[in-house]
């Protein structure tokens, strides 16, 4: 949630906090701003709306007498995803302190800010803005002040960090903090307490960002940093501390994500192309996890085979998109291992005081990593004691490197705020998770495990074979425009498919969606079907599980009988079903379990569609942003 981008060394700043920020747009797009240093003068500009909007300024900006905007060497930049204070042109940030001496960006929410802002008020300090943020600016300044007149040791930069390290110390709540100082023109100072920040080390210059997206195009290598840590950037180098001015050491990470990953590559939508990397973004989780012998090999989890012999509870805390792939599991991992399982929202888990203990094993899933709510609930389940291993697909994010144990889902940098590619990712590493418990407690036998691995391999190709038959349900998007609401019912994992199918489309397509386990229907929520509403229905294999399919044929002749036009998602050869529906598209046949990996990707497109044929931004719906960093 918000996009930060921070530079310094020897090229034009603007240039690369700019292409920077067109890299993280996905995580806020209310507002953009950039600060550049050039000639100890302190050049910014921002705007309300899109960055697009900050690029036409910029471009209609008459270079100042002097250097102009486009000539600093160090420079900082913003997107914003508004939280105090509406998106606005004096919201977005960089705010700058009263005397023009400092600029400041931030991600996240300080929760003192009231207090912080009447005292700076009642200093005389006039605000220019309604955010949290501003108090930041204001803060460094002052503090900058008081080194100076202290005749603090160390140079310009080093002032700078002490005088952020002060102010951190004044801060409660969430952030990543990022400031220039006019008369230290060779600096960026950065502070992280709960909101991400890394660091790339480049050859005589140094970037900051809120993910590495920012600047891969001009390196390869990074610094995951801390909690609680201060980080300055100099063309020569980068120095980290505690926010109590104690050296602090930062984790050296390659970045082995290829940088056209983050493009489009010819898509006219991210969307679109992350729906079609699927196939390899699942092959991916599953490289080298699978022995030859059919052992399941999760090498970073560092949980020992006697502390996944002692589990006897397990939760799945997450959030949106990733708690669905929760549900999915909850299904696989109750079969396989027959330990009892619960998937929580993380935002309710730890206000509702669950039980857990040191034999409770928690699993947190998360695509980027730093989803406070998800976060939050991590934390909870440790004071308790549980152990937690994350499922997360971006490295050196703050949720694995808080867990106990991480399974990378390695699907590569999704950009699409609509979740796609990850989604399957998680599902592939909960069913990892799930057959590896069941291994190393033996409740499955070799030859089951081995039976379940192959049809997990066997998954890109089937994807790939899905995604080629696509064409009819792109048709059926544009059919659908003009919905007012379209219903999804599924039964066992297909209710979670339901869910998710539910979600894209509102979120893509701001259209009222919902839903619902099938057999539920007809407790009350029937009632909203008319003539012609359309119903998805995800139907489960007729092979093994006869009777839930049975079952569900049943409820779709219910919604059929009552109006609804259905869409039929089955598995190929289930002719049963195709006399109840009004447009049936086939998936590849796979055991039950693992069945969402393929029916969820026709929901994809179909949401991806309609929000297209709507006329609506499908990879920056309105109100979201990627990575939700606040509660
Ligand atoms: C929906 C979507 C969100 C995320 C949720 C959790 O398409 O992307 O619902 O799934 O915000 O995000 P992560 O997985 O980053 O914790």
């Amino acid at each position: 949630m918000c996009g930060i981008v921070g530079y310094v060394g020897a090229r034009p700043a603007l240039t690369i906090v700019l292409d920077g920020l067109r890299r993280l747009e996905y995580r806020g797009y209310d507002s953009a701003g950039v600060a550049v240093l050039g000639d100890g003068e302190l050049l910014t500009e921002k705007r309300a709306g899109k960055l697009a909007n900050l690029e036409k300024a910029l471009g209609e900006r008459v270079p100042a007498e002097g250097i102009g905007i486009d000539g600093g060497h160090t420079g900082i930049g913003h997107t914003r995803w508004a939280t105090h204070g509406g998106p606005t042109d004096r919201n977005a940030h960089p705010h700058v302190s009263t005397d023009g001496r400092v600029a400041v960006i931030h991600n996240g929410i300080i929760e003192n800010f009231a207090k912080l802002r009447a005292e700076l008020e009642s200093a005389g300090v006039e605000f220019a803005s309604d955010t949290d943020t501003e108090c930041a600016a204001h803060l460094v300044a002052a503090e900058l002040a008081d080194v100076d007149a202290e005749g603090f040791v160390g140079d310009g930069a080093a002032r700078l960090a002490e005088a952020m390290r002060r102010v951190c110390r004044r801060l409660d709540g969430a952030f990543t903090l990022l400031a220039v100082d006019t008369r230290t023109p060779d600096a960026v100072v950065g502070a992280r307490r709960n909101s991400p920040l890394v660091v790339g080390r480049g050859d005589g210059e140094h970037f900051m960002a809120s993910d590495v997206s920012a600047f891969i195009e001009h390196t390869r290598e990074a610094i995951e940093l801390g909690q609680d840590q201060v980080v300055l950037i100099t063309p020569a180098g980068v120095v980290i501390t505690d926010f109590d001015g104690a050296p602090a050491q930062g984790k050296d990470f390659h970045i082995d994500w290829d940088a056209s990953a983050a493009e489009k590559g010819g898509y006219d939508y991210f969307m679109l192309k992350e729906i079609d990397e699927q196939p390899q973004a699942v092959a991916e989780t599953l490289l080298g996890r699978l022995s030859e012998t059919g052992q399941i090999v999760l090498d970073e989890v560092r949980l020992t085979d006697q502390d996944l012999r002692d589990v006897d509870k397990i939760f799945i805390i997450a959030c949106g998109t990733a708690y669905h792939s929760g549900m999915v599991a909850k299904y696989a991992i109750e079969h396989w291992t027959r330990i009892p399982c619960e998937v929580e929202l993380a935002s309710e888990f730890r206000y509702r005081d669950p039980v857990l203990d040191r034999s409770t094993l928690v699993i947190a899933i998360s695509q980027s990593g730093e989803t406070m709510d998800t976060l939050m609930a991590l934390r909870h389940a440790k004071e308790q004691k549980a152990r937690v291993l994350a499922i997360c697909n971006t490295n050196g994010s703050t949720i694995p490197r808080e867990s106990d144990a991480v399974l990378y889902t390695h699907g590569g940098p999704e950009i699409a705020v609509a979740s796609t590619k990850a989604f399957l990712t998680q599902l592939a590493a909960c069913y990892l998770v799930g057959l590896h418990l069941a291994q190393v407690r033996g409740v499955m036998y070799a030859d089951e495990v081995g039976a379940v691995v192959d049809q997990l391999q066997q998954a890109p190709a089937q994807l790939t074979e899905v995604l080629a038959a696509m064409g009819p349900v792109r048709q059926l998007a544009r059919d659908l425009k003009d919905a007012s609401t379209v219903l999804f019912i599924g039964r066992h994992v297909g209710y979670p498919v339901a869910l998710e199918g539910a979600l894209k489309l509102k979120e893509l397509a701001y259209m009222h969606a919902e839903g619902f386990a099938a057999g539920e229907l007809k407790h009350g929520s029937i009632a909203l079907i008319d003539d012609g509403t359309p119903v998805v229905c995800i139907v489960p294999s007729p092979v093994g599980r006869g009777m839930l399919h049975d079952k569900m044929v049943s409820n779709i002749q219910e919604v059929r009988a009552r109006g609804a036009r259905t869409i039929v998602i089955a598995e190929a050869g289930d002719e049963a079903v195709a006399a109840y529906a009004d447009h049936l598209i086939y998936v590849p046949r796979t055991p039950t379990l693992l069945a969402p990996l393929m029916t969820t990707v026709p929901l994809q497109v179909l949401a991806c569609g309609i929000a297209d044929a709507r006329g609506n931004d499908v990879d920056q719906p309105r109100n979201l942003a990627k990575s939700v960093t606040v509660e």
